[in-house]
């Protein structure tokens, strides 16, 4: 058993993505260029943003927003400590620092509450916050109209990772065309994923994707001028030429996700009650880019799965704010409780569109046996 089968992926679409490949290596062109183009056009058009400018990956198109916005030392940034590192790495290259904002227990989402706290002290100590960036956890958007009106209200601007929820819709609209900048990746195990690395971020005005579009070619104008800065951070046609062979059949893995989402929450609910199920918010729908409960005694029932060759994985174990990378920004521990008690409860199943009914079955058994066994 897989934790996501990517090779049942692949061998359901082969035809198309072998054939796609191949138009690449006739076409000679590898960088950017028309397959790149055309990806951009046809994501852009499934978000419903105006611009869609596609980056060499997840992190790189976060690193690009933050610097068409112009962050720098000095600045805040808000963000949450419970979610893949690229988040706040991205705000500390560029100088900046990140203010760790705890999460909702039910949805590991941002909570507006302690955003507006977070605020408030900020204002108070002489903090200069610029923006929010709220992270869309295990492919659930988290409350963004909330988060933009606030950023409105305040002067802010908002980037969406929504690296974990390409194809989720919030209130009718899709993730990644919420906020001023969404942002997603292509790795290979996320919902959408190439073969390798890839990312896109999504805008709502000309200017902004102008910049954007310099930056990820070194801030290039025009042929050997630059008039800005950037980085090397453009996607290649391969990795474009894959996600457009891949994407006609997106919508319909969506779907089997949730087919898979609804199946483990019937089976847990059965045989092992005593997991948290994950909670989704009636205004929106989660990709599932994980299946993440939470159990007590954790790393002891990881343990036990292990032993019935059932893979897991724990998404995030220690909160950002105590990894060492971010001790100079003296977070004690016990700062922000709801991510710190998530880290140590969070348990990710295997989930992927492929996965079959008789597997769920065999991995809900296991973990009821290996709650039983940890005497939950
Ligand atoms: C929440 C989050 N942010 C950022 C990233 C970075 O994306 P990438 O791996 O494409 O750089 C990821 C993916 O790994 C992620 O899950």
């Amino acid at each position: 058993m897989k934790f996501i089968d990517l090779d049942r992926q692949y061998r359901e679409y082969r035809q198309e993505i072998d054939s796609a490949i191949n138009g690449v290596l006739e076409s000679g062109q590898f960088i950017l260029g028309s397959t790149v183009s055309n990806l951009e056009k046809t994501l852009a058009d499934f978000v419903g943003s105006p611009f869609a400018i596609a980056t060499s990956s997840g992190t790189d198109g976060l690193l690009l927003a933050l610097m068409a916005e112009g962050i720098g030392p000095g600045d805040e940034i808000i963000t949450t400590p419970f979610t893949f590192i690229a988040t706040a790495e991205v705000i500390m290259l560029l100088r900046a620092r990140p203010v760790f904002v705890d999460i909702e227990p039910d949805t590991f989402n941002l909570s507006v509450e302690k955003i507006q706290e977070a605020l408030e002290e900020r204002r108070k100590s002489g903090g200069q916050v610029r923006g929010i960036m709220p992270v869309s956890l295990y492919g659930q958007c988290a409350d963004m109209d909330e988060i933009n009106d606030l950023a409105a209200k305040e002067g802010l601007f908002v980037i969406e990772d929504a690296c974990q929820s390409f194809g989720a819709m919030y209130r009718g609209r899709r993730s990644c065309g919420l906020s001023r900048y969404g942002v997603t990746s292509f790795f290979p195990s996320k919902p959408l994923g190439c073969y390798g690395d890839g990312g896109m971020v999504f805008t709502d005005s000309s200017e902004r994707a102008e910049k954007l579009m310099a930056m990820r070619v070194h801030g290039q104008s025009r042929r050997y001028r630059h008039d800005i800065l950037g980085i090397n951070g453009r996607l290649d046609a391969i990795q474009a030429a894959i996600l457009l062979a891949k994407f006609p059949h997106f919508e319909h893995e969506i779907e089997l996700r949730q087919q898979a989402a609804n199946r483990y929450m019937a089976l847990l609910s059965e045989r092992a009650p005593a997991a948290t199920l994950p909670v989704v918010r009636e205004d929106r729908t989660s990709v599932f880019a994980q299946f993440t409960v939470r159990v007590p005694k954790r790393d002891d029932v990881v343990e036990f799965l292990k032993g019935r060759e059932i893979p897991t994985a724990v998404h995030y174990p220690l909160p950002l704010h105590m990894q060492k990378v971010f001790s100079h920004l003296d977070i004690p521990e016990g700062d922000l409780p709801e991510a710190e008690l998530a880290a140590s409860e969070v348990l990710s199943l295997p989930m992927h569109p492929f996965i079959a009914a008789e597997e769920q079955e065999m991995i809900v058994d296991a973990l009821a046996d290996a709650l039983k066994s940890c005497g939950v």
